[in-house]
């Protein structure tokens, strides 16, 4: 349980979000026009409500599967050390892939994601986050495709939580400690 309290302002709204993927979906479906079946990649657990949206817009045959990585934040160095919890079932060898992320923050996790993947030689290795805090990178990494960038704000929502919660709302709100 978060030690304070807080409310939630709301800063996208769910119509939004959707016309965001909507339009997402087109360019990745032309990005991959005449791939047999792409390979979806969702990072758990933050990504499971935009990937689900996703795939769901996605005018082609998509092959889910799923990776949960977890880091560790090391302050002194400013370098995070990344952990694989749970790896994909399939194969991607020769296969287009999309990795979905839902917020990329200092960058070491989707980094260390993508070259773990890369070492698995797919055809193509892509990568889409619905929220992007540039001011916040830590590393060179920038998603393919994004949905929306934000300040350096502490959002919920819409997939992402605060200690566990929040994870239900169907839009991305604001936490403010009140
Ligand atoms: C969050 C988020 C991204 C990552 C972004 O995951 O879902 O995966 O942090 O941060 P970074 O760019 O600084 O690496 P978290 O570890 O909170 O796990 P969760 O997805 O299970 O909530």
């Amino acid at each position: 349980m978060p030690d304070r309290e807080y409310v939630i302002d709301p800063m996208i709204s769910a119509k939004t979000i959707a016309a965001r993927i909507e339009a997402l979906s087109r360019e990745i479906g032309a990005a991959f026009a005449g791939t047999e079946k792409l390979v979806v990649v969702g990072l758990l657990r933050g990504s499971f409500v935009f990937i689900a949206d996703l795939v769901r817009e996605i005018d082609m045959p998509v092959e889910v599967d799923f990776l949960e990585a977890t880091s560790y934040g090391n302050a002194m160095e400013s370098s995070r050390e990344v952990r694989i919890l749970k790896d994909l079932r399939g194969k991607i060898e020769g296969r287009d892939v999309l990795v979905v992320e839902d917020i990329v923050d200092t960058g070491h996790t989707l980094k260390h994601v993508l070259g773990l993947l890369a070492a698995r030689n797919p055809a193509r290795l892509k990568s889409i986050a619905l929220l992007d805090k540039p001011s916040r990178r830590e590393t060179d990494i920038r998603a393919d495709w994004i949905g929306f960038e934000i300040p350096d704000e502490f959002v919920v929502g819409y997939g992402i939580d605060f200690a566990q919660r929040n994870r239900n709302l169907p839009y991305i709100g604001k936490v403010r400690f009140v």
